[in-house]
């Protein structure tokens, strides 16, 4: 498939965007394991997490979907039975990642693997500590990469430093911690999103968070209804499409704002976005409101160290409000990006230097020299969903056409996009 589109005149109205894929996931996965029935609702139906739902199915627990809402039935975090197959995650890191927390050390064997995407991800991330605690998992390529076989063992203690800023690493291991002997105690390099944390703790988990530092007691955990808010990743990219052209003004309805992920509005701000904040909620222990984004005179900013984490799936598109900044933007110590859906240093550099852009590649990061110039061409997506959405709005102020082959990589984060990017402004 392919979607094509030249720039807009104008962007204004409200924009309602889809429920948080990282609470959609846990919201899930949690009540899975929990004991209770729950509802979930405003969950996302995008890919990954109907491939969580598919994957919790294969396990035994009782999940229906009606509309936007999920209802699950958990019989408690021992209650998972051994599936019939291989467990699917299609896309999705958070399902592998989580998953493997909660399938290590069971009583039963069993194997997660994804699409060719997710077969290139890093693993051993989340293995090696596990099978330090005491499972029996193995991978291939030294235990890198997908798929993922779970063979038994019990899982004791764990006293770890986390060798990278992430949420699926620590929220993996949080969820083995629960099912430890006598608990465990990991510690963050920098801040990563703390919805794990959060909604395991307001479901009755005994974890415990002091700074970088977090414990966690074996616990059992209760159902929870949950609301999910408005995901501020799927958000990101109507903020930029407002603050790069040059007569636009965009309300977005409803989204998370949790300061774990919300780095994109201080940068956006710092580098003079004109946002605003209005009718402040509370979704099931997730600040969320609605925000006022117009067309603004952007100058160029510096991103690095504990930072990154706060907006790591957002730099895509922070990388094309660069390219309408004033100045040079750096923004470094973000290697990780290389080990996404794609590596999203490299192809973000590639389609920005052949649209006209002034892009520098570095080994953790990318350096963009803000000229106002984006001409039009035909550039792939990559099966990225982040870099399929980014190109779709920089057609929005691109001088000429923007073609984006296989753009129907979205539907994993963000059903809709296209029909929402056709139909908005004029
Ligand atoms: C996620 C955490 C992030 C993010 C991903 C979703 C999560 O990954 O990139 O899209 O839901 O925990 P890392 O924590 O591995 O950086």
């Amino acid at each position: 498939m392919e979607f094509s589109l030249s720039s807009k005149k104008s962007l204004r109205g409200d924009i309602l965007i889809p429920p948080d894929k990282s609470l959609s996931h846990r919201a899930v996965m949690f009540n899975s394991l929990a004991e209770g029935d729950a509802k979930i609702s405003n969950f996302l139906m995008g890919e990954d997490c109907l491939s969580t739902i598919s994957v919790l199915k294969e396990l035994g627990v009782k999940i229906k979907v009606s509309g936007s809402d999920v209802f699950t039935y958990g019989k408690g975090i021992n209650s998972l039975s051994q599936p019939t197959k291989v467990l699917d995650v299609g896309n999705s890191g958070t399902t592998i990642r989580l998953m493997s927390g909660i399938l290590a050390g069971r009583d039963f064997e069993s194997t997660l693997d994804g699409d060719s995407s997710i077969r290139k991800r890093p693993m051993n991330r989340i293995i090696e500590p596990l099978n330090k605690m005491g499972a029996k998992i193995s991978a291939n390529n030294n235990n890198e990469n997908a798929p993922i076989k779970f063979n038994g063992g019990s899982l004791d203690t764990l006293n770890y430093d986390l060798p990278v800023a992430s949420a699926q690493l620590k929220s993996s291991l949080i969820l083995a911690g629960l099912r430890s002997k006598n608990g465990i105690i990991i510690r963050e390099k920098a801040t990563s999103r703390d919805h794990t944390e959060r909604l395991l703790s307001n479901m009755g988990a005994d974890i415990i968070t002091k700074g970088l530092e977090i414990s966690v007691n074996p616990s059992n955990i209760e159902s929870r209804d949950i609301t999910v808010p408005g995901d501020i990743s799927s958000a990101s990219f109507w903020l930029v499409a407002a603050c790069i052209h040059d007569n636009a003004e965009l309300t977005i309805r409803n989204v998370g704002i949790n300061e774990t992920r919300s780095g994109i509005i201080s940068v956006l701000k710092r580098m003079g976005a004109h946002i605003e904040f209005s009718n402040k909620k509370d979704y099931s222990g997730e600040p969320a409101c609605d925000i006022y984004v117009k067309s603004s005179k952007l100058k160029a900013t510096e991103i690095s160290g504990s930072e990154i984490p706060l907006l790591i799936d957002e730099i895509p598109i922070i990388a094309l409000a660069s390219v309408y900044a004033e100045g040079e933007t750096k923004i470094i110590d973000a290697e990780e990006l290389r080990y996404k859906e794609s590596d999203r240093i490299s192809l973000t550099v590639n389609w920005m230097k052949k649209a006209g852009a002034v892009v520098e590649e570095l080994r953790d990061g990318i350096i963009i020299t803000g000229n106002n110039n984006l001409s039009g061409g035909t550039f792939s997506s990559h099966g990225d969903h982040r870099l399929a959405m980014t190109l779709g709005i920089a057609s929005l102020v691109s001088k000429k056409k923007i073609t984006v082959k296989n753009p129907e990589a979205s539907n994993v984060s963000y059903p809709g996009f296209w029909d929402y990017l056709n139909d908005l402004g004029d």
